[in-house]
């Protein structure tokens, strides 16, 4: 799929505040400071549209970008960031919660996970979490630039270690917004899910 054009369109914190077009939807979840953002730029092919920083804790709602006028990439608040209070965390739960388990047109979800690192518990809570939502689910890993091509190998070790990856709907990719690896399957596997 070529990517024609992509604009921010909405923050939402509730139901009532989700695009009205109905289009289909692929979210992003991951913990704070994993790359959420950075993915959506680079899959774009823009610098700036979601909003990165090198601090945790930078994407606070649910942001939808329309996407070639035909569908939607939400960026999704990051989890396990120590920093925001409980019931900051309990509320970002519930807004994460209430989208993924109610939204129609949501046709598949993107975890991302640090590929320096096995999955958290965080990680692991959100994956077997999504597993229930009965959707398809990309798995990536991202910041692959930052290993050594000898490393490569321990980041689907480590994956497996944690995370049962034996279900259909489920898909592995490894992944560098700054190096763009494997931005085609990226591509496609999205491609596939809205069409
Ligand atoms: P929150 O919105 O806080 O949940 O974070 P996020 O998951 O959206 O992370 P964001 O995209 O803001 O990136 C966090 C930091 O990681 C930034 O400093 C990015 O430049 C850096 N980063 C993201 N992806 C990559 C990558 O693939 N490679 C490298 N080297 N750095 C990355
Ligand atoms: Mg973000």
């Amino acid at each position: 799929m070529k990517i024609t054009s992509s604009e921010y369109s909405v923050s939402a914190v509730r139901e009532d505040q989700y695009p009205r077009d109905v289009l289909p939807e692929i979210a992003l979840a991951g913990r704070s400071n994993v790359g959420k953002s950075s993915l959506i730029n680079s899959f774009l092919n823009r610098k700036n549209l979601a909003r990165t920083s090198s601090q945790p804790g930078k994407t606070q709602t649910l942001n939808f970008y329309k996407v070639n006028d035909s569908f939607y990439l939400v960026d999704v608040p990051g989890y396990g960031y120590a920093k925001v209070s409980k019931k900051q965390r309990e509320q970002f739960g519930e807004m994460i919660q209430d989208y993924l388990e109610t939204r129609a047109n949501l046709e598949g979800l993107i975890i991302i996970i640090d590929a320096r690192h096995e999955p958290t518990t965080d990680d692991i809570a959100m994956y077997n979490y999504a597993l229930l939502l009965d959707l398809p689910i990309l798995v990536v890993t991202t910041k692959m630039d930052k290993l050594k091509k000898s490393q490569y190998n321990k980041v689907q070790s480590n994956l497996r270690k944690h995370l049962d990856l034996n279900h259909d709907n489920v898909t592995v990719l490894t992944y560098s917004s700054e190096t763009k690896l494997h931005l085609a399957e990226l591509n496609k596997w999205i491609e596939d899910k809205i069409s």
